[in-house]
């Protein structure tokens, strides 16, 4: 086996190989050496760093690609305004191209391509392709939602994905899973420092979202599936809360979102909130009657922690999230939640970490009792962030034994990033559950990602996680899967994988 990422930055780095901030700084030529040494590669240009879809209605889906000939470069030679044809097809050959049409690609966007493909039929698979200067891009496939009874979808969420810290074999197996229906990523999509440097501009983040697009496996991933998208603190800043800082940053926030945003399948609908540089990306979307997501944005509008008044949804986020709540349908409805929402009491007293929902406690205590109140117990939240596996019971008041529970929270391992040392994890593990009565369940030794099978009767929940993460050929197994059967909150372990390594169950 080859060394990994990680090991291959350290060893060229002491070295003095790359000498400094690569991919940030020098010259193209060892930007490039340094990252073929990591093992990046791109698709052939100008489609470097491929094709994705993302954000599916029942009629139409956002399909996006970026022109980049020179992914690592400061710049692209192209023209300022390029002009792209797409067009979407019901097979993989693009023999019956049910849509298609041209627009700009222009370069104050990093020449990157937003188009809604309008028209298309609600729950099916669509097949699409960009062509432009002559050349044509990969094929992408991608599949819209649905409309009425729905017996059964199929997801998967990503979080964390350190380019440095390891390798995404778990990609592989979700880009052949030809039953997912979409990928939902939760964020830490890119990491705005390394040892090599950190971001700052919108040319930094544009290489850095350019390198991780140099993997492979993430490229075949978007181009099989369509992601639904939130993003966290490092796809700006390590724990940065709203605009709140010098202009800098709010300079820097900026450069990030528009990096983001360049290299996202991200729709953004027409109107002033939906514009950079601070777009609405909070948004509720209908899995037919079987699922509602309401995907939040935790970071843009959030006020600074452990503020009596403190917010970290921003008010005119809360009023929509508690309108959702209150006009939930018959569905399960899963929040789409970057970051930890249940109480975590460290086991020293205090909390592990305000920067989550912990530093925004009369805000979550005001939520969390909305959707006690609302009714319904099909409540679900999936979590990225924390980058190990946690599963716990949601309660409007954690604090009290007797209180009812409301929902389950579902906490991903992460796809790469590191997580704490497996004698961390054995020492704290059973210290978090005695602080945490509502925690079920915690493993914190592995990577990989979640699967979720959700039928009107059933949720289960499925921890895919990999043998290596310095491995892009690792194998990829169910650790253990959790259910919770509709109509009463709490989740329970299948008995098939309760013998399965952790560091902690109830
Ligand atoms: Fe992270």
């Amino acid at each position: 086996m080859g060394l990994d990422r990680r090991t291959l930055l350290r060893a060229a780095i002491s070295a003095g190989a790359f000498s400094a901030a690569w991919p940030l700084t020098r010259g193209p030529g060892e930007a490039y050496a340094a990252a073929a040494a990591l093992g990046a590669t791109w698709d052939a240009a100008p489609f470097t760093v491929g094709v994705a879809s993302g954000d599916p209605l029942p009629t139409s889906v956002l399909l996006w690609t970026r022109l980049a000939p020179d992914p690592l470069g400061d710049t692209q030679p192209l023209p300022d305004i390029v002009q792209v044809d797409w067009a979407v097809a019901t097979d993989a050959t693009m023999g019956t191209v049910v849509a298609s049409g041209s627009l700009a690609a222009s370069v104050l966007l990093g020449h990157s391509v937003h188009v809604i493909a309008e028209g298309l039929q609600p729950g099916r698979r669509y097949w699409y392709r960009f062509s432009a200067l002559g050349r044509t891009s990969r094929v992408g496939r991608t599949k819209t939602a649905p409309v009425g009874a729905v017996s059964q979808v199929r997801f998967a969420s990503l979080n964390c994905q350190d380019y440095r810290a390891g390798e995404y074999p778990g990609m592989r197996d979700l880009a052949a899973d030809s039953a997912l229906d979409f990928v939902v990523h939760l964020g830490d999509y890119i990491y705005e420092g390394s040892e090599l440097g950190t971001a700052y501009t919108l040319t930094d983040y544009r290489k850095l979202h350019a390198l991780y697009k140099g993997d492979a496996l993430l490229r075949d991933l978007h181009a099989a599936h369509p992601f639904y998208l939130t993003w966290d603190d490092h796809d700006v800043f390590n724990d940065y809360s709203g605009s709140r800082g010098a202009a800098t940053f709010v300079a820097r926030r900026a450069a990030a979102y528009q990096g983001w945003y360049e290299h996202m399948p991200l729709r953004l609908e027409a109107g002033d909130d939906s514009a950079l540089p601070d777009p609405r990306i909070y948004r509720s979307r209908q899995w037919g009657d079987l699922l509602e997501l309401v995907i939040l944005d935790l970071r843009q509008h959030r006020s600074e922690q452990n503020l009596a008044d403190g917010t970290i949804l921003g008010a005119r986020q809360k009023t929509w999230l508690k309108d959702r709540i209150a006009q939930r349908g018959n569905g399960w409805q899963c929040w789409i939640n970057s970051i930890f929402l249940s109480q975590q009491r460290a086991p020293q007293g205090g909390f592990m970490f305000t920067d989550q929902w912990d530093g925004f406690r009369a805000e979550r205590a005001e939520l969390l009792a909305h959707v006690h109140t609302a009714g319904g117990p099909d409540f679900v939240t999936v979590t990225g962030d924390w980058h190990s596996a946690f599963i716990q019971d949601v309660k409007p008041d954690f604090d009290t034994a007797g209180a009812p529970v409301i929902g389950t929270e579902f906490v991903a391992h992460s796809v790469s990033s590191s997580a704490y040392s497996a004698s961390w994890n054995a020492t704290n593990g059973p210290l978090l559950g005695a602080a945490n009565p509502h925690l079920q369940y915690f493993e914190g030794n592995r990577y990989g990602h979640d699967v979720y099978e959700v039928t009107p009767q059933r949720w289960t929940t499925r921890l895919r996680v990999v043998s290596s993460r310095t491995d892009p050929s690792a194998a990829v197994s169910t650790l253990t899967s959790w259910h919770v059967d509709r109509g009463r909150a709490g989740a329970y372990e299948d008995p098939a994988t309760r013998t399965s390594a952790a560091q902690y169950r109830r």
